[in-house]
């Protein structure tokens, strides 16, 4: 495959690998595109093809309406580059990626079982695994159509090596691969790093995480670099995290072996299903009502650095309570939704 010329009208260009998804390309070329969850679910994206063509990856994506494609737009996430195209797109500098993603083979070394569905899978890659606490990484898994987006809950690393919490879901073509069918020695394609939920090390604020299922991962590495950063050690770390039941916490194994962790950041557990716990003496509800409790005993919710990740109808509690009922401002705000 030969390489094609991306025109983007009034921004500039660049050179993008036939065959290759155009936002990975323009990300690579360190270009502002601006995008989410590199997944086709959020919408966010969208460009307008002016001339030439791109091909569909994944042509049923739900982040792009049957109305937004019939007046030319697409995901860039979701298009294959074909040959020259030109594109209409507002660049933004905050997409400049930090490390710019690239493609790694890496090898599965294996897993350790946190809760009866999550468990922290470990890949290893040539050279450094350089990444921003808090980024994913797109998997590339045999027998699977597209990649699927992971959490490193790792620190970036000379050794090469990346970890990822993974919730098994029912029926889930890549997390049924890593729970079923994986062995150690396998090689998978690894993609990244993508994202930009990531620590804010010079935000002047304390810091407050959110997160439900396997949004845990991100967070674990978020708050491993908080603890570990001198200049953040004046700061409170809490972590509010939401589960069903008492045994699907995976607290136990990640905040509290790790003695750093364990001593810093103030863990809130909190379960919605109450009848399952009958020895829970902790909070019980939806993790975002938990939240608004809590700031309600601190006051000023303008005080805190927001990081929060998990499925998207949290992540939608939390940014409607933060954002829209007591209006932190945007700019606090850092949340990947798991669609
Ligand atoms: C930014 C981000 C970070 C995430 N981090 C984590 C994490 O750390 N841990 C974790 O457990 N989960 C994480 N997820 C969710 C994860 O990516 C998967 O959606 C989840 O594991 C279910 O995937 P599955 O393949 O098992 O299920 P499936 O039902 O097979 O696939 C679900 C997802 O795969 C994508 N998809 C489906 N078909 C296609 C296709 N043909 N082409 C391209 N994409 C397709 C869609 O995004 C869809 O939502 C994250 C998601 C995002 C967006
Ligand atoms: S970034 Fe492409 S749909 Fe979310």
């Amino acid at each position: 495959m030969g390489s094609a010329r991306i025109e983007i009208l009034d921004q500039g260009e660049f050179q993008a690998e036939e065959g290759e998804l155009l936002l990975r390309e323009a990300l690579r070329n360190r270009i502002g595109f601006p995008y989410d969850c590199n997944s086709g679910g959020c919408g966010s994206c969208q460009f307008e093809l002016v001339s030439g063509g791109v091909e569909d990856a994944w042509s049923a994506a739900p982040g792009l309406s049957e109305r937004a494609r019939s007046r030319g737009r697409r995901l860039a996430c979701q298009s294959r580059v074909t040959g020259d195209c030109a594109i209409k797109v507002r660049l933004k500098p905050e997409f400049v990626p930090t490390h710019p993603p690239a493609l790694h083979s890496a090898r599965y070394e294996g897993c350790r079982p946190l809760t009866s569905d999550m468990a922290e899978y470990r890949f290893r890659c040539d050279g450094s695994a350089d990444f921003l606490p808090g980024q994913y990484a797109m998997l590339r898994l045999p027998g699977v159509s597209g990649d699927r987006a992971y959490s490193m809950s790792n620190l970036p690393n000379a050794d090469g090596l990346w970890t990822f919490i993974i919730k098994h879901i029912s029926g889930g073509q890549g997390s049924g691969v890593l729970a079923e069918k994986i062995r150690p020695g396998d090689l998978i394609g690894l993609d990244g790093p993508y994202g930009l939920s990531f620590l804010r090390p010079d935000a002047d604020h304390d810091i407050v995480c959110i997160g439900g299922g396997s949004g845990i991962s991100p967070l674990k590495s978020i708050c491993s670099a908080a603890v570990r950063h001198p200049p953040l050690d004046n700061r409170t770390i809490h972590l509010f995290y939401g589960a069903r039941t008492p045994s699907d916490l995976p607290i136990d194994r990640t905040f509290r072996e790790d003695p750093q962790l364990a001593e810093r950041v103030t863990v809130v557990p909190a379960i919605s299903e109450a009848s399952h716990g009958t020895s829970w003496s902790g909070e019980t509800g939806m993790i975002h009502e938990v939240l608004h409790r809590w700031l309600e005993t601190v006051g000023d919710a303008k005080r805190f650095e927001y990081y929060f990740c998990g499925p998207p109808p949290m992540i939608d509690a939390v940014r409607r309570l933060l954002q829209i009922d007591l209006r932190v401002p945007e700019t606090q705000l850092h949340a990947d939704s798991f669609v």
